[in-house]
């Protein structure tokens, strides 16, 4: 590639973004980092400058179209063509639609805790809305400088439908649903669209979350027994697929599952 083309990718100080960066910077992108921290955002540079790696922040908060608009003016101006669109940032705030429990003592009736409606909004916002204006932006740069390329969205196999994650799998399915949309849409112009779909991701979040709570690593360890390969996926399996993604030259609108084999829907330990 030696830097002739420019890869985004969102969401890149930490966790998955921050891997999938580097991996694309090794590859041979000239790699533009987004997450809306500057300072976490340059220390990932850093890591990568050790590496023999560069990596080049722009910070933006994806759901704010003004932002997403000054991102891809930077791009434009400073960057070679984009070839590349990874829309990775995301998030998960777990809610059940009505959540119950039990009574205090001496009390009647139930305790119900209906999904906040904040909760659903930043999900959507932030992974539906947020890939829904990146998409966009990139294809725009795509279509202006008359250029093939690639959008690679990032999607979760909960996209199914999962226990407690109304708004992240509906934004998961939207998600989806926009890859196979846009692919339909833009391959005419040379720009193929699809979406790498992991399951669990063994990463940062995983072990900081399982060291914390002896009970969600009963949970973790119980939904492990149901993967058919035994594994969760790493990083790397992910980053394999985004590359994959990036240089087939035949796939569009394919979702690409990287999950061990399938993740189950609900799990009581
Ligand atoms: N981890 C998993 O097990 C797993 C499994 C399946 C799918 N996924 C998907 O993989 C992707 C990455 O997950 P992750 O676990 O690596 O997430 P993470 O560790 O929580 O990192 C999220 C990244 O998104 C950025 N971000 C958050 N809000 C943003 C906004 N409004 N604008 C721009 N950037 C924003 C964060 O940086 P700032 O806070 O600085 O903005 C951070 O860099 C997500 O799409 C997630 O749904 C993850």
């Amino acid at each position: 590639m030696s830097e002739t083309r420019t890869a985004l990718v969102t969401g890149a100080s930490r966790g998955l973004g921050a891997a999938l960066a580097l991996r694309l910077a090794a590859a041979g992108w000239h790699t533009v980092t987004c997450a809306r921290d500057p300072q976490a955002l340059a220390a990932r540079a850093a890591d990568g400058a050790a590496q023999g790696l560069r990596l080049h922040p722009v910070p933006a908060d994806v759901t704010d179209e003004e932002a997403v608009t000054r991102l891809f003016d930077r791009i434009a101006q400073e960057a070679p063509p984009l070839g590349l669109c990874v829309n990775n940032a995301g998030g998960n705030y777990a809610h059940t639609l009505v959540g119950r429990r039990s009574p205090a003592p001496g009390a009647g009736g139930v305790d119900l805790r209906p999904h906040p409606l904040d909760a659903w909004r930043r999900t959507i916002d932030l992974c539906l809305t947020g890939t829904f204006l990146v998409g966009r932006g990139a294809a725009g740069a795509m279509l202006r400088a008359g250029t093939d390329g690639v959008i690679v969205n990032i999607s979760s196999t909960v996209s199914r439908g999962a226990y407690a994650q109304s708004a992240y799998t509906a934004a998961k399915a939207g998600v989806e649903a926009l890859t196979r949309t846009w692919a339909v849409e833009l391959g005419d112009a040379g720009i193929r669209v699809l979406a790498v779909s992991p399951g669990v991701i063994d990463g940062d979040a995983l072990r900081s979350r399982t060291a914390a709570s002896p009970r969600h690593a009963a949970y973790m360890a119980a939904m492990l027994e149901q993967v058919p390969l035994r594994r969760w996926c790493t990083e790397d399996d992910v980053a394999d697929a985004v590359l994959l993604a990036a240089t087939n030259r035949a796939m569009t609108g394919t979702i690409l599952e990287v999950d061990g084999g399938g993740i189950p829907a609900r799990v009581v330990v």
